[in-house]
């Protein structure tokens, strides 16, 4: 694991924007495509619209698909939606063929959408259990990373590839990566920003990879690469 700290918001996301070029142009060379998971939340916007507007060229969105690491049981047009924040700050800003963008589908039932998507993930990697390139995740204040929430139980993380979670924050229902999912990523990035995440940070890198942490972003531990993107404001004051 390692931790880069940036001053700020800004350049913690022209930090995560480099090596998310540099992972794209590596995979599309020696797999053909690059596959990523977008996280949600307020955090990666700035990431998002620095990729769309720096990134547009040097990274050919024809090999990259997208995907989500989690989502929330609304439209796509709603203003909860991770889909639509990402389609305003990136995905219409950029040259990325539409067969390579897979939301998570808003189907008539949360089960209907998980289990859509799970059957999409499989036919696309061809794998049980399939493996990202790279999953960006985020971090809330009570240590939940995606969906995946203080509470649930190692067996319910996992139960599946996709999973339907409920939130104690609204909208109340999720869809997620199961967490085999997110600890068979080749690559996952952490972005954390912000004085109120510097409590659950420094409680979460203190059990990193412990597997029965109470903390869902503590239980994240990839079999590839694991970077946390963070910014001063979330770092503890070095005495
Ligand atoms: C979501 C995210 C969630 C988010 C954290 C941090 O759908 O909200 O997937 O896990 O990453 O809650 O959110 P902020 O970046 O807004 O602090």
């Amino acid at each position: 694991m390692s931790l880069k700290s940036f001053p700020s918001l800004e350049s913690l996301s022209a930090g995560a924007a480099k090596e998310i070029a540099s992972l794209a142009n590596q995979s599309a060379a020696s797999r053909g495509r690059f596959t990523i998971a977008l996280s949600g939340g307020s955090t990666p916007r700035t990431l998002y619209e620095m990729l769309a507007r720096e990134y547009s060229k040097t990274i050919d969105w024809r090999h990259v698909h997208i995907f989500w690491g989690d989502e929330r049981y609304v439209p796509q047009d709603d203003p909860a939606s991770n889909y639509r924040m990402a389609k305003e700050s990136l995905l219409d800003k950029i040259n990325i063929p539409e067969k390579n963008i897979h939301p998570i589908p808003y189907l008539s039932t949360p089960t209907d959408s998980s289990d859509a998507y799970s059957k999409e993930l499989q036919s696309l990697f061809k794998e049980e259990i399939p493996t990202l390139d790279l999953i960006l995740l985020g971090l809330g204040s009570d240590g939940h990373t995606a969906s995946l929430f203080p509470g649930m139980t190692e067996e319910e993380m996992n139960a599946g590839i996709v999973i339907v979670t409920h939130s104690p924050a609204p909208p109340p229902i999720r869809t997620s990566l199961a967490l085999q999912v997110i600890n068979n990523a080749r690559n996952v990035f952490f972005l954390v920003s912000g004085e109120e995440k510097k409590e659950i940070l420094k409680a979460v890198l203190a059990e990193e990879g412990n597997p029965d942490s109470k903390y869902p972003a503590a239980r994240v531990y990839p079999r590839g690469g694991l970077v946390w993107f963070v910014d001063e404001a979330a770092m503890e004051n070095k005495k």
